[in-house]
């Protein structure tokens, strides 16, 4: 990445597009809606609440991040997107019942006017989704010409100036990269010839990159993680970042893991289950979607603990997660913690960790986040993976040979300093202590 020499302005209206508009979608678009009116605020979302501390200490200059940067407001968001199911923003999210009727009746006009596209979609990645909103055409070329007209016709008839994707769609079942995934070349002739290999959420990709709008993705599917699309993104110049947000469960184990390690306190085991009733849930109750997620949720642990480095405290983990779909519970998940941990000469001792969460009302704000960041690596003239965005994934992805950064301090400080470096202000290492300097 080199140091942007200037950062063009956040002239005109920003479009953010989502495949797949179900519960986070819907319900980062109501709060959106809401926090602009003043009927709500956007709490989670650095970009929105977010401070920065410049220079030293002593100089009390901690402005608003959303100020310091320069980035657009709320009133400069328009949303659009796809889905397989055509109803529209009001009622995935009376379905969804993440929000009140009450709270999303107040922008009901404004929901209901943004219906989604037709999806790119092919039912052996999402086995347990049915819907009739789908595009059709011979190959896969075909599906992926669609979604660029798509994006265009949104540009076009919503006059933004330019947009960002973030993926919000369902939770595609776990593939390998393969060879169709190793080159823009081996991949374009893949659409062409309708290679297996090729889910809709890459089709998404694919086509937002050309487009030149960068993509985000919020779920563990294989998309923008491949050389395919590296090269893509280098040739369009557009920035990539991924992959599934990280709230609930993983958000607390990134915060936890690193305490008891800078403690040098052992671990033995970590055990988690969740319980969950929402359309995610039922995705991931197909074992092969819910692969993709474990995957994606077990890589934290090793990276953060290192045990290689420390044999005796984190060399036999025993690391288990659970995801059990369970309906009554709808978006309001329930994620149980147990970690077997051990202290001085090795005695015993256990962490129980009850989390009543509300999985949509975390990833919301997260959504928000990278929509207005992806904009602003895009304006600052970044391209390929944005590493800096790390604080908002489980299994972030890293620059090849490099190995992806799960502590969710060390993120916020990479995010926080690459902010500051943007523009030109010093960086803040923590280092010395400025009143005996
Ligand atoms: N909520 C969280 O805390 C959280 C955290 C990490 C990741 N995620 C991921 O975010 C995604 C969205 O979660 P959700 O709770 O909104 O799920 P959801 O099931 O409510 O919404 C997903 C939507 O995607 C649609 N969809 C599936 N495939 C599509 C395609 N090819 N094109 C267009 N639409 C498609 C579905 O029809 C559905 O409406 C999931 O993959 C989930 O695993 C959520």
């Amino acid at each position: 990445m080199k140091q942007p020499v200037s950062i063009k302005k956040p002239e005109g209206k920003l479009g953010v597009l989502l495949p797949g508009m179900g519960a986070v979608a819907t319900t980062f678009i109501a709060g959106s809606l809401l926090a602009r009116k003043g009927l709500g605020e956007p709490i989670g979302a650095l970009t929105q609440m977010g401070t920065i501390r410049l220079g030293k200490r002593t100089d009390n200059r901690s402005p608003l991040i959303k100020d310091f940067l320069k980035l657009p407001g709320l009133d400069d968001l328009v949303f659009g997107g796809w889905d397989i199911f055509p109803e529209n923003a009001y009622e995935t999210a009376r379905h969804a019942e993440v929000l009140s009727k009450e709270h999303a009746d107040l922008v009901k006009d404004e929901l209901s006017a943004i219906k989604p596209m037709s999806a790119a979609f092919f039912p052996e990645f999402v086995k347990r989704l049915n819907g009739t909103n789908v595009k059709k055409g011979p190959t896969k070329k075909d599906i992926a010409d669609q979604v660029e007209e798509d994006i265009k016709s949104f540009i076009k008839a919503n006059g933004v100036s330019r947009a960002v994707a973030v993926w919000c769609g369902s939770t595609e079942i776990y593939i390998e990269p393969s060879e169709v995934h190793s080159s823009l070349e081996a991949f374009e002739k893949g659409l062409e010839r309708n290679d297996p290999g090729i889910s809709g959420s890459q089709i998404y990709a694919y086509a937002c990159l050309k487009q030149g709008v960068p993509y985000a993705n919020g779920a563990p599917n294989l998309t923008v993680d491949m050389p395919a699309m590296w090269e893509l993104a280098r040739e369009r110049q557009v920035p990539i970042s991924g992959k599934d947000f990280k709230t609930g469960q993983t958000l607390m184990k990134t915060i936890l893991a690193p305490g008891l390690k800078a403690r040098m306190l052992g671990l033995r085991g970590w055990f988690s289950t969740n319980i969950l009733g929402n359309r995610d849930g039922e995705v991931l109750d197909d074992p092969e979607s819910f692969k993709t997620k474990e995957v994606s949720k077990l890589g934290v642990l090793e990276e953060i603990l290192q045990p290689k480095l420390y044999p005796k405290l984190y060399g036999d983990i025993y690391h288990k997660v659970r995801i059990e779909y369970y309906p009554p519970r709808g978006d309001a998940k329930e994620g149980w913690d147990n970690l077997d941990i051990y202290g001085w000469l090795g005695y015993p001792m256990q962490i129980k960790v009850d989390f009543l969460c509300r999985d949509s009302i975390l990833a919301a704000p997260i959504v928000l986040d990278l929509a207005i960041l992806m904009d602003l690596a895009s304006r600052a003239g970044f391209s390929g993976i944005q590493e800096w965005l790390s604080f908002y994934f489980k299994s972030p992805m890293h620059a090849p040979g490099l190995y992806p950064e799960h502590d969710l301090f060390i993120q916020s400080m990479k995010l926080k300093n690459t902010m500051r470096w943007m523009m030109n202000e010093e960086l803040i290492t923590h280092l010395g202590n400025e009143y005996y300097d």
